[in-house]
């Protein structure tokens, strides 16, 4: 039988090949039963650079920085939408309007993904912080997320997630070839910025936050990875400044130190 291009699959000892690279890169931890994800996540790779195997490709991706944040951009999982878990955007809308320092409130979308949750903050900020001004960051390891966040248009459907009169005053229905997508308007935008960051490194070029969002990101990551990720965001939170984790997470166990439980998903550094 003639073997073709669809035949070629990854090897059990290519896939941990790869497994190995991505926790050493971006510290997510594949486990055992994503093997035919990544072989299908990659295959357009395989074609595209017209190799014989998995490993090959492998060899490419070690060369070439490109091609490596190429095959980070297809293993990422990037679920995300508008006002994801309202409790928090409720326990944001309570310290925003209680904020009266004379500065900028400063808000950090850590794995922002294509930046519905940045976006989301921003909304918020835009109507409860008129006089003191604010700024949102949003960062993610996946190049093509970033692009697309910095640009803000969603499909039409994504738009149901945001409360109506945020959805009256920020979403502009798209015409001609962006029929079937909204824009988030741009005038949040000049308070915005988004990045390509890796948790893994500590960030010293954005500065410090009241709040940090690092929500759905944890779980890609193992014990070890976490803490490390949680400290390294910590060192860009202020004292008193909130870290906000999804509710399905959970970082107790961790023991981390300066960080003070407000609720099943919301923290307080110290100090
Ligand atoms: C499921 S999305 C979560 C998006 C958003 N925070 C939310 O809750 O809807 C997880 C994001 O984490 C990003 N990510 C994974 N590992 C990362 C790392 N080491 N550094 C930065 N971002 C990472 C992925 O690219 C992905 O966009």
């Amino acid at each position: 039988m003639i073997k073709t291009k669809y035949d070629i699959t990854l090897s059990s000892s290519e896939y941990v090949a790869f497994k190995a690279l991505v926790f050493k890169e971006v510290g997510i931890e594949l486990g055992d039963n994503k093997q035919s994800l990544v072989q299908t996540r990659l295959f357009k790779r395989i074609m595209h650079y017209d190799v014989e195997s998995y490993s090959a490709y492998l060899e490419i991706v070690k060369k070439d920085s490109v091609e490596k944040n190429e095959m980070i951009n297809l293993i990422t999982t990037n679920e995300t939408y508008f006002f994801r878990e309202q409790a928090h955007f409720d326990f944001l809308k309570v310290q925003l309007t209680n904020f009266n320092e004379q500065k900028k409130y400063r808000i950090w979308s850590a794995a922002s993904s294509v930046g519905a949750e940045a976006y989301s903050i921003a909304m918020l900020c835009d109507k409860y912080l008129s006089k003191q001004g604010w700024e949102v960051v949003g960062t993610d390891i996946n190049s093509d997320v970033v692009k697309k966040a910095r640009m803000g248009l969603y499909p039409e459907s994504w738009v149901d997630k945001i409360p109506l009169t945020c959805r009256k005053k920020y979403c502009l229905k798209g015409r001609g070839r962006h029929e079937g997508q909204f824009l988030v308007d741009r005038v949040l935008s000049k308070n915005m910025h988004f990045d390509v960051n890796n948790l893994m490194l500590v960030n010293n070029k954005i500065g410090t936050f009241d709040t940090i969002f690092l929500r759905n990101v944890l779980i890609y990551f193992n014990d070890e990875t976490k803490k490390k990720v949680v400290e390294n965001v910590m060192k860009n939170l202020k004292n008193g400044g909130y870290l906000i984790i999804s509710l399905t997470e959970n970082i107790n166990n961790l023991h981390i130190k300066d960080l003070k439980q407000i609720n099943s998903s919301i923290y307080q550094k110290k100090g």
